[in-house]
């Protein structure tokens, strides 16, 4: 992945853990960079292995980590140069959701090797039993495990807008026959709902 994830992800264990628990993740996980650079292309293997030194070294499992780490990523992104593309990408979060393609697509001009997700989005059907005013969201990777990720950016998405967002995850990948992950997400307006 580019460089920019390694970077929040590096941001938000100096923000979260310290500094030393940074020096330590990195020497836990084998990566000898002093920095990131934003625009290159590293391995997948380096981000998998900073996540998994970072759960060893807190004793936080990784999906646990993986979903604070959506959550610190839409912040991270809105300081940085892509903040005005997401924010103008959507008004609230069912819009963001619905235009994410179009908005990794607009960043692979930048980064040319981006293999960005693929995300789909239909209203939950009425009859089923799913609360009524909800979306499914279809997430689809060649990249194993991230689903925990996509559910904190989800909720990150939220924060962006104020708004509440609840996530539940409806089918997985491999599991049952689905061909790929299923999220049913239902969205209040900041201060409504119980225990908002
Ligand atoms: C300005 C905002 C954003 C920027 C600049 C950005 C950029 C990126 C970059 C550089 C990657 C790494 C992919 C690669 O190097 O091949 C990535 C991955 C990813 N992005 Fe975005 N992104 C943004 C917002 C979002 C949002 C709001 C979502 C919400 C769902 C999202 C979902 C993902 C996911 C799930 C991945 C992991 C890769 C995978 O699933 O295969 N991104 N993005």
């Amino acid at each position: 992945m580019y460089g920019m994830v390694n970077q929040a992800l590096e941001a938000l264990v100096r923000d979260k853990f310290g500094d030393g628990v940074w020096e330590s993740v990195k020497l836990k996980a084998g990566v000898h960079e002093v920095a990131f650079v934003t625009m290159h292309e590293y391995s997948d293997e380096v981000t998998y292995k900073l996540a998994g030194a970072l759960s060893d070294e807190t004793g936080v499992p990784v999906p646990e980590l993986l979903h604070a780490f959506g959550i610190y990523w839409v912040s991270f992104a809105d300081r940085g140069p892509w903040g005005k593309l997401m924010r103008e990408s959507g008004q609230s979060t069912y819009e963001l959701m619905a235009a994410l393609d179009a908005m990794h697509a607009r960043i692979a001009m930048s980064f040319p090797a981006l293999k960005p997700p693929s995300f789909r989005v239909r209203p939950a059907t009425a009859g089923t039993g799913e609360p009524s005013g909800a979306m499914l969201l279809e997430y689809r990777s060649h990249r194993p495990g991230l689903a925990p990720f996509v559910v904190g950016l989800l909720e990150g998405m939220g924060q962006l807008y104020q708004e509440r967002v609840e996530v539940k995850q409806v089918a997985a990948k491999g599991e049952a026959g689905a061909e790929c992950d299923v999220f049913l997400v239902r969205t209040t307006a900041n201060g409504s709902g119980a225990g908002a």
